[in-house]
């Protein structure tokens, strides 16, 4: 089943050289905060470019039920009247979700430190994934949750009447579990600490900063601690959302493993917090060019401009980097597998945990599609068989996970045999153009029959 469907089964053909221009949506990550800060300011905040995937679209409508005006003005551009810090109302329903763990773990936290209670659910894939790294540090807040076994939702939170401040370091690299708490010490007095010893993406902190927050950012031996201070009047913005580099990874990997490619992704984030794929690719030997470098909005920008690379060598990804290309694994490693030799990728147990087990999910789907693939805890690596020896042919599940619909659907589009997927519905998560935006620069997919 996709998240809010019946399965598309979906078909991606061996094709000819992708060319042309990539133009991707909105970032998800900056989507989901520019909704949820501006319902917590106070005021008219403007949003164009507003990422309008399923995950984003779940986030706009829980803000409403947390009572802030939401309004839909077409194109990407939307506004959010907001209700201020602690101004959250209780919802008088559940808030789905959907597949979202940002949406779901960044509202707990936003709703965490207001006297409402709320409950939360959302797909087979969310309500198996691990929501006690979020409700554990919100207790410290003061805040109480239930829910199933495990942490699981559906969970009720039941927001704290007299927040304390906290210091917390993130035990895991998650930004959703530092936003989470950054979001809960909004409406704590006095000041909030969290300290997390790898640095994880950062739209939190800038965005807070934008909104008017008092935040600092420290970076020390014991990693980054960033002190917020408490209640403050969040002042609406204007807020212009850049490209995902997310999604831009599927066109630009793509185009690096069909021959005779070559593909422009324009206007891509590359916050250092984010770009680590395009490092890691341009490390393997890829042919991917930044062109137009600028600033917009405070964030480095690219046009990315990538080529069919023929010799791609297979590398041992560095560690360091993992949680600046944490979403962007499941695509390397079908970029992988057209490179000569082993990548080793390491120190990626979070991948576990994601809307799937995306080790698992791409493992499995690989071995089927006739590469080898190894795999420990927190490591995998992929056995490279070179360019035009993969050699395809199964259909792969998707297990509701947008990322691994996506891979799987890049890697049929150069392998020998074309790959198939049990369900491209979740692929609306995230990039819901995916499919009109890689057919018109010349790849071949359909729908075939349920
Ligand atoms: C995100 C953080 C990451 C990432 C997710 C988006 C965010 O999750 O995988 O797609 O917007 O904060 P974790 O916090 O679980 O690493």
């Amino acid at each position: 089943m996709s998240s809010h469907g019946a399965p598309i089964p979906m078909t991606s053909r061996p094709c000819g050289p992708l060319s042309g221009q990539a133009a991707v949506p909105g970032d998800k990550s900056i989507s989901h905060r520019s909704l949820i800060l501006g319902a917590l300011s106070v005021g008219k905040t403007e949003i164009s470019g507003l990422l309008e995937g399923q995950d984003v679209l779940d986030t706009a409508a829980a803000m409403r039920a947390f009572g802030a005006e939401v309004t839909d003005h077409g194109g990407g551009n939307w506004s959010v009247h907001g209700v201020g810090v602690g101004g959250f109302a209780e919802p008088e329903q559940v808030i789905d979700c959907g597949n979202s763990g940002t949406g779901v773990r960044l509202i707990m936290g936003a709703m965490a430190t207001s006297p409402i209670t709320a409950t939360f659910s959302g797909d087979a894939s969310l309500n198996g994934r691990p929501m006690a790294r979020v409700t554990d540090p919100l207790a410290l807040f003061g805040t109480r949750s239930y829910g199933r076994d495990g942490g699981r939702l559906p969970m009720t939170l039941v927001g704290a009447k007299n927040p304390v401040p906290v210091e917390y370091k993130v035990p895991m690299p998650s930004a959703q579990v530092k936003s989470a708490v950054l979001l809960a010490g909004l409406n704590a007095p006095g000041q909030t600490v969290v300290i997390e010893a790898e640095a994880t993406r950062d739209h939190t902190e800038r965005m807070l900063a934008g909104f008017g927050a008092s935040l600092t950012v420290e970076e020390t031996d014991a990693g980054r601690v960033i002190t917020l201070t408490g209640q403050p009047e969040l002042k609406p913005q204007k807020i212009d959302v850049p490209r995902d580099p997310s999604s831009a990874a599927f066109p630009v990997c793509a185009a690096l493993i069909v021959p005779g490619s070559d593909v422009l992704v324009p206007g891509i984030g590359l916050n250092p917090t984010r770009a680590g794929l395009f490092t890691t690719l341009r490390d393997m030997g890829a042919d991917l060019t930044y062109e137009n470098e600028r600033t917009e909005g405070g964030e480095p920008v690219a046009d990315l401009r990538a080529r069919f690379s023929p010799n791609l060598k297979g590398i041992e990804v560095p560690s360091a980097r993992a949680a600046s290309m944490i979403d962007e694994y499941p695509v390397l490693s079908v970029v992988a597998a057209f490179a000569e030799g082993q990548t080793v990728m390491r120190g990626v147990k979070e991948l576990r945990v994601k809307e799937s087990d995306r080790i698992d999910a791409m493992a499995v789907g690989l071995r089927a599609n006739g590469i080898t693939v190894d795999e420990g805890p927190d490591w995998w690596t992929v056995t490279g068989r070179g360019h035009g020896k993969v050699p395809g042919g199964a259909t792969c599940a998707s297990h509701l996970d947008h990322r691994i619909a996506m891979s799987f659907l890049v890697l049929g589009m150069a392998a020998q045999s074309a790959v198939s997927i049990d369900d491209g519905g979740p692929i609306a998560t995230s990039f819901p153009i995916f499919e009109p935006l890689m057919t018109g620069l010349g790849a071949a997919l359909e729908r075939s029959e349920a």
